[in-house]
């Protein structure tokens, strides 16, 4: 296993090209990309109707995707000032971060943390500050983005929950795109449904809806493995059929 520069495990180390999931997250990229062209920027919010429905970790992994399949210089941001989670999956200290170039005016690309994989670098959301929205509207966000934009040909933004608290929508004012996780089979609709509602005042902004937990949710036969989908080498023991 590959560490990272900290020398703890990231999620990188766990990420397979050849994966179903792998699969789905390209075909996700391809919905949000289109047909980039070189000058064609995006910083794109990946948020949820309520917390714990998977936001962060497909952040991660949608970034990953772009990194490794499409070489894109990819900046994955961890917004969620409230319960930050992006430093964990990456194996990375919280500091320094968002929050400080928040607060303290600390230069965005010295807080910059680098991965493994070469077109894949993070911003880890610093220490915790007592008034994320009100620090959220302020002009800088747009300042970030902006500069960003310049080094990175992908922006995604890991936020907290829509229905909660206003951060995802006042970040959005200042992204091109947004997509909801939803979780299947544990999220209520009413909710979702309000989350939808949220959304639509931005409808030009946004691109859609990421089903996670869906294998847990939907009858077997929906799943990867009993298509035989699933790839295996031929020198393992399953032989690759249906191999779960
Ligand atoms: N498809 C999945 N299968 C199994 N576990 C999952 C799946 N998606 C998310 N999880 C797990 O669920 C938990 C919540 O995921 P994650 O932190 O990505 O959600 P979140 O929406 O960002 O939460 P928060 O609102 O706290 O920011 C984590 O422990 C994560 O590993
Ligand atoms: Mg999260």
């Amino acid at each position: 296993m590959t560490k990272q520069p900290s020398g703890k495990a990231s999620v990188l180390d766990f990420y397979d090209l050849e994966s179903p999931e792998s699969t789905e997250f390209r075909r996700l990229l391809h919905h949000i990309n289109g047909q980039p062209s070189p000058n064609d920027k995006r910083a794109i919010l990946i948020t949820s109707a309520v917390l714990s429905e998977g936001k962060s970790i497909i952040a991660s992994l949608l970034t990953i995707t772009a990194a490794k399949h499409k070489k894109r210089k990819t900046l994955l941001i961890d917004f969620d000032l409230r319960r930050p989670t992006v430093h964990r999956l990456f194996g990375m200290p919280l500091e320094k971060g968002l929050s400080d170039i928040l607060t303290a005016g600390v230069a965005v690309r010295s807080i910059i943390k680098s991965t493994n994989e070469d077109k894949l670098d993070v911003i880890t959301a610093g220490k915790g500050i007592p008034n994320p929205s009100e620090i959220i509207n302020g002009p800088a966000v747009h300042r970030i983005i902006e500069e960003m934009k310049f080094y990175y040909d992908l922006i995604i933004v890991d936020s907290p929950p829509l229905v909660p608290v206003m951060d995802p929508m006042v970040l959005l004012d200042e992204l091109d795109g947004a997509i909801m996780v939803v979780k299947a089979g544990a999220t209520q609709k009413t909710v979702v449904g309000r989350a939808r509602d949220l959304l639509a005042t931005r409808k030009e902004k946004f691109l859609g809806v990421v089903v996670n937990n869906l294998n847990r949710s939907l009858p077997y036969y929906y799943d990867y493995g009993y298509y035989g989908y699933h790839y295996k080498p031929t020198n393992s023991s399953s032989d690759g059929n249906n191999s779960r």
